[in-house]
């Protein structure tokens, strides 16, 4: 029987992830889509997967209200804790079993989701479904912002994406094909990343109990030629702002 467990990203993978400034764009989709919602002054904000705590920095300055920054790598973790930002608490904890105390109105999930993989397609849905379902019940609203692959072939590049990500062979044949293709460079060879596309996103939280309430589109990312080989018609990332059914 295959394990649900998470295929892990070495400490050099994640720190790659940090020369990006997309916190930019999650702050902004989180203001619109946050605009007309009240918030009392000790509603806590979960970021789970925040990382060394860039869009909490960016929540802090705009709001009252304290950011808990959940990140499994420790070192992002200490790094944010030796910074001793104002309003930001920041604890080791994986996101498949996160520590809860009660005072969580809002849950931000950003660019994470596609990392939680495992041995199979069937292991890493339910570990994407475990990260959303864990928090039913336990907060009014939860916010995704996610990588959007859209392909010519039905739902097939971000499939093809995790088969060769995560395969050992075909990994180290992408890393040696990337070094003279820069385009197809991907951190994550060999540990393995599923991509989804827009409604299989929204398929994927309905199943999780969660109904998609308001929505920001990204902008359309470039797609080089290396890259349409995987069928890959479109890439952008989303923010959504998802409530519990029977909310
Ligand atoms: C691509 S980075 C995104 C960081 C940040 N949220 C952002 O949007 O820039 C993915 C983050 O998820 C964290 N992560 C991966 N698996 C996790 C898990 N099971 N529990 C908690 N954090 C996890 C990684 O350590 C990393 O900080």
């Amino acid at each position: 029987m295959l394990e649900n467990k998470q295929n892990r990203l070495s400490e050099a993978q994640v720190e790659a992830f940090f020369n990006t400034e997309f916190e930019q764009d999650q702050i902004s989709d989180f203001e619109s889509l946050f605009e007309d919602k009240k918030f009392d002054s000790n509603d806590v904000i979960v970021d789970v997967g925040g990382g060394v705590g860039r869009f909490a920095k960016l929540l802090t300055e705009r709001r009252e209200n304290s950011v808990r920054v959940l990140d499994i790598d420790e070192n992002s973790i200490s790094s944010l804790k030796n910074v001793g930002a104002h309003n930001i608490e920041a604890l080791v904890a994986d996101a498949l079993n996160p520590p809860m105390f009660g005072d969580e109105k809002v849950v931000t999930i950003n660019l994470i989701l596609h990392h939680l993989v495992g041995q199979s397609e069937e292991v890493t849905r339910e570990l994407q479904k475990s990260a959303l379902k864990v928090w039913r019940g336990k907060t009014d609203f939860i916010f995704i912002n996610e990588y959007i692959y859209e392909s010519f072939i039905g739902n097939l590049s971000g499939r093809l994406i995790y088969y060769i990500t995560s395969s050992a062979a075909l990994s180290l044949v992408g890393s040696f094909v990337s070094k003279f293709v820069p385009s197809l460079r991907a951190n994550t060879f060999g540990v393995g990343v599923r991509f989804r596309s827009h409604s299989e996103w929204l398929e994927l939280f309905e199943q999780c109990g969660f109904r998609v309430t308001d929505c920001r589109y990204g902008e359309s990312e470039f797609i080089s030629l290396p890259r349409r080989i995987l069928f890959i018609s479109g890439i952008k990332r989303n923010s959504y702002l998802l409530r519990a059914f029977d909310d």
